[in-house]
């Protein structure tokens, strides 16, 4: 794994949009392994400003996300939907219809079934991660296997907690309690995996996975078995790396 320690949260997004629009030029119609959360903000702010400025073109880019909340509506404020059209997609020239994230309406055994298939036919380039507090991946809370593919994912009471600052008056009961989530296996497909975490909330999952141990307890630590990772961290998450 190549572990970039950048200054702060500003650094460390401008190089990852680096990785990004590497792949980005050099493969105008790659596909790319989206996520959400507050980690890839300033990622994705970096991404918009480029095509203001350079006019990358995203037109054959085709984007699969990892996960969505399940019961929200694509419109709904805090469903992944929206916050990647509000964040990335609506700012780029990236086609709606090669833009794919998994629907939180809807039969789930259904949705994880057809977005699985999608995701077989479409192998990623790369795959861009965050870390949960918790050491998820996507929404795959600590026990999940690793060789789960897209599946409902109830979630855990930390995970809740975490995220409960996005919802408004910071409303735990507000929260879905499920998602559906591309499995491990899923992301363990990506040719490619870009991680990132940032801040002292990350430090210890940081360091669960730099000390190597693969545990499904920390489900970030699998990513020790993959070929090409790139971790990027701020000093505060990188702070107990030796
Ligand atoms: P965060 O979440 O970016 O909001 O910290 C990361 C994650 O849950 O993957």
């Amino acid at each position: 794994m190549k572990i970039i320690i950048a200054k702060n949260y500003e650094e460390a997004s401008k190089q990852a949009a680096e990785i990004v629009l590497e792949v980005v030029k050099k493969k105008p119609d790659a596909t790319l392994g989206l996520a959400t959360g507050t980690t890839p903000l300033k990622l994705y702010e970096e991404l918009c400003e480029d095509y203001q400025k350079n006019q990358t073109s995203w037109k054959d880019i085709k984007s699969y996300n990892l996960d969505e909340y399940v019961g929200l509506a694509p419109d709904h404020p805090q469903s992944y939907h929206k916050f990647m059209n509000d964040h990335l997609f609506s700012h780029i020239d990236i086609k709606d219809e090669n833009t794919h994230v998994p629907s939180g309406l809807g039969d789930p055994e259904d949705v994880c079934d057809k977005y699985n298939k999608m995701l077989e036919e479409n192998p990623r380039d790369l795959q861009i991660l965050g870390i949960g507090s918790n050491g998820h991946i996507g929404f795959n809370e600590p026990g999940t296997d690793f060789d789960s593919v897209t599946h409902l994912m109830p979630l855990k009471e930390s995970t809740i907690l975490d995220n409960a600052h996005l919802f408004f008056n910071d409303d735990i009961d507000a929260v879905p309690k499920a998602s559906i989530t591309m499995g491990i296996k899923n992301i363990m497909d990506a040719k490619e995996i870009l991680v990132m975490a940032f801040g002292t909330r990350k430090q210890k999952v940081v360091k669960k996975l730099i000390d190597g141990e693969i545990t499904n307890e920390y489900p970030v630590t699998i990513l020790n078995k993959h070929p090409n990772v790139t971790l990027i961290v701020d000093e505060e998450a990188g702070a107990l790396i030796k």
